[in-house]
């Protein structure tokens, strides 16, 4: 088995960064981190990597006058690794259709809502406030609009009376821990892909029941 080789893009803590690096662990996992990089310097997700013992680059993007100048930047450092696959794990940069179409179909990321609904920031409040029951996460790959890319994972979770912003992110963002790496697996072993403007699945699963909320 070629294991390909991941990159994880970061902005800040890298809690989703850190369950990549776990699920990349195990002997059977089709893909290695083969970087960590942030667009900000001296995020406390560097410093995870580093314990981890994986190679990381800060690419400050404020240091570029211009946005292409930091993706051409990025997309060198991308190369210089032989990277395959890239994850977005809470990446708060804008990228431009220039950089996302040359890493069309090996770019992914997570986003916390169940897309369509609420792309952009602020999701969990915006839940709250248009008092949905159901609210979660997703995986995408990535497109040049923004979070509007096909759909490779899901997990929903339910909105509880006396939610808070915080207590709302929490429970979401304990389901991205479990679905990012079960999605990253299924792109490395080509279980999911992108062919056109649709995520196709090897193979399907057991569709039976439903979700709800209250249950
Ligand atoms: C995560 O909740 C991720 O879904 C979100 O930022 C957080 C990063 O946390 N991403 C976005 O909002 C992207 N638009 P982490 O650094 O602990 O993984």
């Amino acid at each position: 088995m070629t294991r390909r080789r991941i990159a994880i893009l970061i902005s800040g803590r890298g809690s989703n960064m850190t369950s990549l690096i776990e699920a990349a662990r195990a002997p059977d996992f089709p893909g290695e981190i083969a970087l960590v990089l942030s667009n900000r310097p001296g995020v406390a997700g560097l410093a995870r990597a580093q314990e981890a013992g994986i190679a990381t680059l800060a690419i400050d993007h404020k240091v570029f006058s211009r946005r292409e100048g930091f993706e051409e930047e990025l997309d060198h450092a991308l190369r210089d690794h032989a990277i395959d696959i890239i994850c977005l794990a809470g990446f708060m940069r804008v990228l431009t259709p220039w950089f996302v179409e040359r890493w069309t179909g090996r770019m992914i990321n997570i986003h916390p809502s169940l897309l369509p609904l609420f792309r952009g920031v602020h999701t969990h409040q915006r839940a709250l406030a248009e008092g949905v029951l159901v609210h979660g996460c997703t995986v995408h790959f990535v497109v040049p609009e923004l979070d509007a890319g096909p759909i490779i994972a899901q997990a929903a979770v339910p909105v509880v009376p006396g939610d808070t912003e915080e207590t709302l992110a929490a429970r979401v963002l304990a389901q991205e821990h479990i679905i990012y790496p079960q999605a990253l697996r299924m792109i490395c072993d080509g279980h999911a892909r992108l062919e056109g403007d649709r995520t196709v699945f090897a193979k399907g699963w057991n569709a039976g029941g439903a979700l709800r909320s209250p249950a």
